[in-house]
């Protein structure tokens, strides 16, 4: 009974462990601090929060609203702004106390814009210098051909949480920068996107794109301030091309940027961001926007029509992100439609499935409901195995069905082992 009871409470803990290895929490952490605030919207808004978020053994250097103010008045394009915060980050654990007693007064940290690669020569560091009187002066490291006298001008105020060894975080008195920093940063778009998708196994989709000079513009144009491509490999997208010739012009333009996320998400971040996501072809009304589920260390994407896995990673370079998967994304924008309309040819006379597709049809309200897989069963015979591709989609519906089933037979179980025992 007693190992039942441990086997049963072990394959619920598995079956509900959480997907995501955070270390902790900035976004959270900080949102205790209204002082804080302004830092703290934009460590999201440049995506540097779950970057710290999965990193142990780190420091913030954070600076109240004032001094953030100070900065946005500069007007820097996003890419900038994240190199200037991303120096207010140090790879390393600095307590404030360790901040007063450093080893012959100065020392070095590199910090996370160090990490990105992109920062020339030491600029990529911090000055931090114990000064007279107990003060600890903070300074961005200038670029070694400078003529090496620095400012620090930024000061420690205080220690605003400490969890040590994991993370700390202290205020600071100014924004650390440096030019190389703040300098717009080479234009990534300069790298061909659709280059990099066909050395790597997505030549069919790359080359459709470069068909479409307009709508890979809006993918170019994208890829400077944070772009995600989720490219289909070439077995999928060449068994979808007949379908895609048949779409109209507008759709295939639609499904061409239902690929494309205009945010840069690492993988990390995927494997943290279960929820709706809006594409390219997101447009007021026209929602095309899918939905990413993590299942254990798969990333999968739902549309209405079907689910796909992202399969690897192509090509990570911050803002710019490529990944694979297994299968073209059909958005039910276009697909419920055309799907649909097609009459089943071999037999005209049976009038039986068209109608009862019809029927499912109207009963789906206009204004769509947010996606989710408790309106699959209604679904996905409507959907019909119209041909192979699909009818593998609809199975993997019935997968997530029995796995809910059995979760929910061995919480019952549970429960009921529990009751027996107490
Ligand atoms: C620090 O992080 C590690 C790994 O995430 C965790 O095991 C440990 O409990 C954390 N320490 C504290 C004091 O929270
Ligand atoms: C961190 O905390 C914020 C605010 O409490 C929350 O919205 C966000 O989902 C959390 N992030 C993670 C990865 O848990
Ligand atoms: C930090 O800057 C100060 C002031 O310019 C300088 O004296 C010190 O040597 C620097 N520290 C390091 C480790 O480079
Ligand atoms: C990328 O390269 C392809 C050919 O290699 C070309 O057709 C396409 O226009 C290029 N795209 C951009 C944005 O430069
Ligand atoms: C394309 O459209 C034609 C005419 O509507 C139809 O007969 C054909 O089955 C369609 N092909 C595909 C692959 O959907």
């Amino acid at each position: 009974m007693q190992t039942l009871l441990y086997g049963a409470l072990l394959l619920l803990l598995l079956t509900f462990s959480p997907t995501t290895t955070n270390a902790h929490n900035i976004t959270k952490i900080l949102a205790k601090f209204p002082e804080f605030s302004t830092f703290n919207h934009y460590l999201t808004t440049t995506h540097l929060a779950p970057e710290i978020n999965t990193r142990e053994t780190i420091t913030v250097l954070a600076v109240d609203n004032g001094a953030m103010n100070a900065l946005l008045a500069k007007h820097l394009p996003i890419p900038s702004l994240k190199n200037v915060l991303s120096l207010h980050v140090l790879l390393d654990y600095f307590g404030a106390k360790k901040l007063h007693q450093i080893t012959d007064g100065t020392a070095l940290a590199a910090t996370m814009y160090q990490a990105t690669g992109s920062a020339p020569g030491t600029s990529g560091f911090v000055n931090i210098t114990d000064l007279k009187g107990g003060k600890v002066g903070f300074a961005a490291t200038k670029d070694a051909d400078d003529d090496g006298t620095l400012s620090l001008d930024a000061s420690f105020v205080k220690s605003v949480k400490e969890i040590p060894y994991n993370i700390s975080i202290i205020q600071i008195s100014h924004v650390l920068s440096n030019p190389d920093a703040m300098a717009p940063s080479p234009a990534p778009e300069a790298e061909n996107i659709t280059d990099i998708m066909s050395a790597h196994g997505c030549k069919a989709f790359a080359d459709t794109l470069n068909s479409f000079p307009d709508t890979l513009a809006v993918y170019t144009t994208n890829a400077e301030g944070g772009l995600t491509v989720f490219c289909p490999t070439d077995d999928a997208f060449k068994s979808f091309l007949p379908k895609f010739k048949n779409l109209t012009k507008d759709e295939k333009n639609s499904l061409l940027l239902f690929h494309g996320v205009p945010i840069y998400y690492s993988m990390a971040m995927l494997k943290s961001s279960n929820g709706l996501m809006n594409t390219l072809a997101t447009d007021g009304k026209k929602k095309f926007d899918f939905t990413v589920q993590n299942e254990g260390q798969t990333v999968t994407l739902k549309t209405k029509i079907l689910t796909t896995k992202v399969t690897g990673t192509l090509y990570d370079e911050e803002p710019v992100a490529i990944y694979t998967i297994d299968k073209v994304l059909k958005p039910k924008e276009i697909f419920k439609k055309a799907e649909i309309s097609p009459a089943p040819a071999p037999a005209p006379e049976a009038e039986a499935p068209k109608s009862s597709k019809k029927k499912n049809h109207h009963k789906s309200p206009p204004a769509p409901p947010t996606d989710d897989s408790s309106d699959s069963p209604a679904d996905s015979p409507a959907d019909g195995p119209s041909d192979d591709s699909d009818a593998a989609d609809d199975s993997s519906y019935g997968g997530e069905r029995v796995k809910g089933l059995s979760m929910l037979i061995v919480s019952v179980g549970f429960w009921v082992m529990v009751s027996m025992l107490v």
